[in-house]
Parts: C-alpha cells; structure tokens; sequence
C-alpha cells in the first residue's frame, strides 16, 4: 500500500535521522532527578538495589527450605529447625511487597511532581530567553514539540517506572546467577544459554526500531498537522474551493502507510529471529534441567538445590525478558529525553541587563552597514544597509513584497540580531542595551498581529497589560485605532469575547481585526512607533483616519510606517525605499520622485491605477 507515485510536498519527504546518544542521556537523567529532588532520589535508589537483591535471597532460603524439608521428611532434622527459614522467607516477600506495592509509588508520585514542575519551568523559561531567531527554526519547533512530549502527565512515572525495572532487573539476574553459580559454576552456562541470546536480539532490533520510531515523529507530526487543517475552521474554505480534500487525505493515508509497511516489514523480520532464539533457549533450558536431574542422581546436586535451580532459571529467564523488553521501550522514551535536553541547552539566549535607555524619542536610530540572515536561509534578507531617522522623525519604508520592510523593523526593533553591522540608538549598540526598556517605550503593530481569543477591550488593553482594566483608556486606544465603532456593533461592547472556537465568541473581518491591532499599539504611551502595513485591510476612509490621527501624535515620537500605499508614505518626513535587502533610494517623497528611480516608478504606477483618465491597465 505504499501509494509511491503519488505527488508529495516537500516537507512529507524523506529527512535524515540523527541518534542521539542514549546512554549519555540516561545518566544525565539521572543526575536531573537526584539534584531535583536528592533525598528521595537516593532513597529510591538504595531500595531499588535492595529490591534487585531480594529475589536471589529468596533462592537461597528456598533452597534450604527444600534441602530441610526433605531432611524433615526422612527423620533427620526436627521440624521446628525450618521455622526460622520460612520466617525469614516471609520477611523477604513482604519486604518485596512493601516496596513494590506501596512505598515504590509513594517515593515514585512525588518524584514525579516536582520533576513536571522543575521541568515545565525551565521550558517556559528557556522559550521566553532564547533569542527570537530561534522560532524561525523547523528545527526548533521538532525539538521543542518532542520536549513537550516529555512534560506531559504520567511521561516520568513511566521512565522511572522502566528504569527501576531495569535496575532491579538487572540486579537480580546478577545475583540469582551467582548464587547458583556459587553451587555449580557449569550451572551458569546454562543460565547464559537461556538468557543471552533473546537480549542480543532485542540489541541488534532495538537499534533498527529507534530509526523506525524517530521517523515516526517527524511523521506523526506532520499527520497531526494534516488532520489539523483537514478539521479546522481557518482552512476549511480553502480546503472545499480548492477541492483539497483528497489530496490531503491521501498524503494522509501515504504517510500512515510509509511507516505502517515499514513497521510491519520490520516486525515480520524480527518475529522470525525471535522465535527462532525462543526456541534455542528452550533448548539451553531443557539441556539445564536435563543435566541438573542426571547430577541430583549422581549426588552433584541436593534436590534444595535442584529445585531452587529450577525457580532461579525460571527467574532469570523472566527477568531478563523484562529488562530487555523495558529497556526498548526506556530507549524510545530517552529519545524525548535527549530532545529535552537539547531544547534545554539550546542558545543563543537574549543578552540580560543591557544599558538602559530611558528617552528612545529623543535620540537618533542608526543603521551602520546592517545585515541580517534568517537561520537556515541562503540570502540574506538584509544587505548592508545604512541610514539614520532622527528623534521625532516619520519615516516610511516602502518596497516589493520581500524586500525586507517586516526584517528591517523587526532588527531595529531587537527582536532579530543583526548577522552583520549594527543598530545604534544614540550612541549605544543595540547588542548592548536593555531591550525590555526599549519595548516599553515602543509601540508595533505587526503585519502578522495577533487575534487573541480574549475579550474586544482586553486585546485591546494587552498593549500594556498593567492598565488593562482601565475602561477610559481602552476606549481612548480603540477610538484612536480605529475600533471604537466595531465596540458599538457588538452584543456586548468590549467584553465580547473575539472567538468562534469558545461559546459566546463572535469574529470580525480582516479589517475590523486589524483595527483592534492597531488599537493595542495605541495603548502604550511610546515614544518609539513600529507599524508593519497597519493599514493593509483597512477601507480607503479607515486608512485616512488611522493616518490623520497618527500624524496628529507622532512629532515627540519616532515614527516607522511600512507601507504599500505611496499615498500614506507621501505623509511621512522620508521615505527609504528597499529593494531585495538592500537600501535602494533615502529622501522626501519630492526628493524621490525628482530623482526619477525606483520610487519614483512606483509612484507613477499608482498614479496611473488611481488615477483618472491615465487608462492604465
Ligand atoms: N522566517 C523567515 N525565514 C526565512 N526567510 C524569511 C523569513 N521571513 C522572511 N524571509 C525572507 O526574507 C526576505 C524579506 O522578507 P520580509 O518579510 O522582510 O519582506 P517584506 O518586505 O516585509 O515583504 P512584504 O511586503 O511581503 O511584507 C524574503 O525574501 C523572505 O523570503
Ligand atoms: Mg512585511
């Protein structure tokens, strides 16, 4: 059912897997867990050996018990002579239940709670320091998905839960074994036929199922991701005009059946070898029970011992099963470990107490030969650009669609690092300063703005959350954006919830969402204006508006438009125009059109479309 020659986006395509390492992590595990939480750590631990330990103690009672029980039953030993082993063989089981039943949990649940916390701070941490580059990484959102994957409910029950049955696993494999081997070291060579070779299997298998499961992910992912625009309300209409249906559905099932056909290949192959080496350490068994028989006849063996043989093969055989077993499953949960991890030591993090900058107004923003690549792109977005706007200077940036307008601002405003040159406000390199107080003296209104599925008025009062319950200057901010008449449409002003996906929701146009974008700029008292095409959707009247009273604030403030209308740039002081990353043209909108370049042919290309009688077409 491979579906092959089905045509794929690219992204469904084959990608290389990286193994990370498993037993670093596992010890790095380790190590997070006890210096989260040291004394129930250890204590988990010392009774994990313990508990490792009991099982071949019982082996060495029960044998006794045997041994004495016979000597009971010929007459050579008085009866009471075994209560003190059956007494002690009761302290070892309920010493066993205790732990595994009761206390393992009890240790195990608190464990588990302060491990989700530590962990879930740390995630939020790191994603509000690490530098904003980083989201722009597919990279990054694979790692940071599969860590999140480690911080969901019952993910470090389980782990601990595997890797205390390893240990314990591993313990009393050890010991059973020596404690027979202590009777009769041939005796091992038949443990070691029983228990060797379906481990060696499960080894040479587990290493075959990483590459199978990590593949998965990725593709698990990006199913979700088809199932998600298949169901949702955004895409839905493009999904019925484009008729997408189908070709969603069968990338869907192409997916499901790469690695399903995979799987099952793999499990097939795998289902041959194990029963293949089942049955070679039944063989390895019967030849130990033969011989053990053949060696109680000829008096090698007690029939205790014997007997305790039997139980211990049988021990070991189920204990390394299950250490082997567990031990994939350990593997494949390390995987998000590992992810964890690296989500956890990832860099470069934004630079902390920069130089203050408390008057942003009133000092001039520089560009020196500025560059900026995004990460992973192969040119750069910006190219050596240089200007400078002075303190209360309206500038607009004006250029085609990916000349860089949306990169520009974003690296003025220090979300993005500059690859090349710098930003200077005033005389301070933007790397070195304070960036919390730059944007608290900053207004922006993106072009890819946020809807929140909060209420009309919170949206609105976000842009400066500590006055979010002041009514007046709410409504002063939507008055000025634009969205005070949208308030007077709905049922309940500016508590109406901006949702359809909760109860009671309502949704607005393009426009009128823009409009309470705009308005969240509004509510900051900045002295540093950003607006990426604020005005894109908005209706010629609206624009006009939003413009008027822009350009009645600005004056003690800096002003940044990006905008495709010449119209709405011919208002501001200067215009830069840019063309594929690089500043092409600087001056007013008379400097620029004498000047007969670029800007100059824009302009004359909306003239003819707006205006009269010029017939353009
Ligand atoms: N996140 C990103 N990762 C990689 N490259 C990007 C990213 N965002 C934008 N680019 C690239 O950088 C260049 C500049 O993009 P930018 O968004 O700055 O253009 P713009 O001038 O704002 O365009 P528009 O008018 O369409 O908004 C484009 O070539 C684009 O392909
Ligand atoms: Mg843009």
């Amino acid at each position: 059912m491979g579906g092959t020659s089905l045509v794929v986006p690219v992204i469904l395509q084959d990608t290389t897997v990286v193994r990370p390492p498993t037993m670093r992590t596992l010890w790095r595990f380790l190590r997070w867990m006890i210096q989260t939480d040291p004394r129930y750590s250890i204590v988990l631990l010392v009774l994990q050996f313990a508990t490792g330990l009991l099982p071949a103690a019982s082996i060495w009672v029960m044998r006794a018990l045997f041994d004495r029980s016979l000597a009971v039953y010929e007459g050579n030993l008085p009866v009471e002579d075994m209560l003190v082993w059956i007494a002690l063989w009761v302290v070892l089981a309920l010493a066993h239940e205790v732990f595994r039943l009761e206390l393992f949990f009890l240790l195990v649940d608190r464990l588990k709670q302060e491990l989700e916390d530590r962990l879930l701070t740390q995630l939020q941490r790191k994603a509000s320091v690490l530098r904003l580059e980083t989201f722009e990484r597919a990279d990054f959102h694979d790692v940071l998905r599969r860590a999140q994957e480690a911080a969901s409910p019952g993910f470090f029950l389980s782990l601990i839960g595997e890797i205390h049955t390893i240990i314990t696993g591993m313990l009393t494999v050890v010991s059973v074994a020596l404690v027979v081997g202590l009777w009769n070291p041939l005796l091992l060579i038949a443990i070691a036929l029983v228990s060797v070779p379906p481990p060696l299997a499960r080894v040479l298998q587990e290493k075959n199922t990483f590459y199978l499961k990590r593949e998965q992910t990725q593709r698990e992912r990006l199913r979700a991701y088809l199932e998600r625009i298949l169901t949702e309300r955004a895409a839905a209409k493009e999904v019925r005009v484009f008729n997408l249906g189908s070709s969603l559905l069968g990338w869907w099932g192409y997916l499901y059946w790469q690695v399903a056909d995979r799987l099952f290949q793999q499990k097939r192959s795998q289902t041959l070898v194990n029963i293949f080496l089942a049955s070679f350490s039944l063989a390895g068994l019967a030849a130990g029970i033969g011989w053990s028989a053949w060696a109680v006849a000829n008096g090698g063996l007690s029939p205790g011992q014997f007997a305790a043989m039997m139980v211990a093969l049988q021990q070991v055989s189920t204990h390394v099963d299950l250490v082997f077993w567990r031990f994939g499953y350990l593997a494949n949960r390390l995987l998000y470990v590992a992810d964890l991890f690296t989500y956890l030591d990832l860099g470069p993090e934004e630079p902390k107490d920069g130089v203050p900058i408390d008057n942003v107004g009133e000092i001039p923003i520089a560009a020196t030969s500025l560059s900026f690549r995004y990460p992973q792109a192969e040119r750069p977005a910006i190219d050596d650009i240089s200007f400078t706007i002075q303190p209360g200077e309206r500038v607009a940036l004006v250029g085609a669609n990916g000349s860089g307008k949306t990169s520009l601002v974003k690296v003025l405003l220090g979300l993005f690092h500059p690859t090349q040159g710098k930003v200077l406000y005033g005389d301070v390199d933007l790397n070195r300063m304070d960036r919390n107080g730059l944007w608290d003296q900053s207004a922006a209104v993106f072009q890819d703005y946020t809807r929140f599925a909060f209420s009309l008025g919170e949206n609105i009062g976000l842009g400066r959350t500590e006055r979010m319950g002041d009514q007046a200057a709410v409504e002063r901010a939507a008055h000025q954006g634009g969205a005070a008449p949208i308030a007077e449409q709905l049922p309940e002003r500016y508590h109406t919830l901006l949702t359809k996906e909760f109860a009671g929701g309502t949704e607005l146009s393009g426009g009128e969402w823009q409009r309470v974008a705009i308005s969240r700029g509004f509510m900051r008292n900045a002295s540093l204006i950003v607006l990426d095409e604020p005005t894109a959707s908005l209706d010629p009247q609206a624009e006009a508006d939003v413009f008027r009273r822009f350009l009645a604030m600005s004056g003690e403030r800096t002003t940044i438009v990006v905008s495709h209308r010449l119209g709405s740039a011919r208002l501001c002081d200067r215009i830069l125009v840019l063309k594929e990353g690089r500043l092409l043209e600087n001056g007013t909108h008379g400097e620029l059109l004498s000047q007969g370049g670029e800007y100059a042919r824009l302009w004359a290309l909306q003239a003819q479309w707006y205006g009269e009688g010029e017939g353009g077409r």
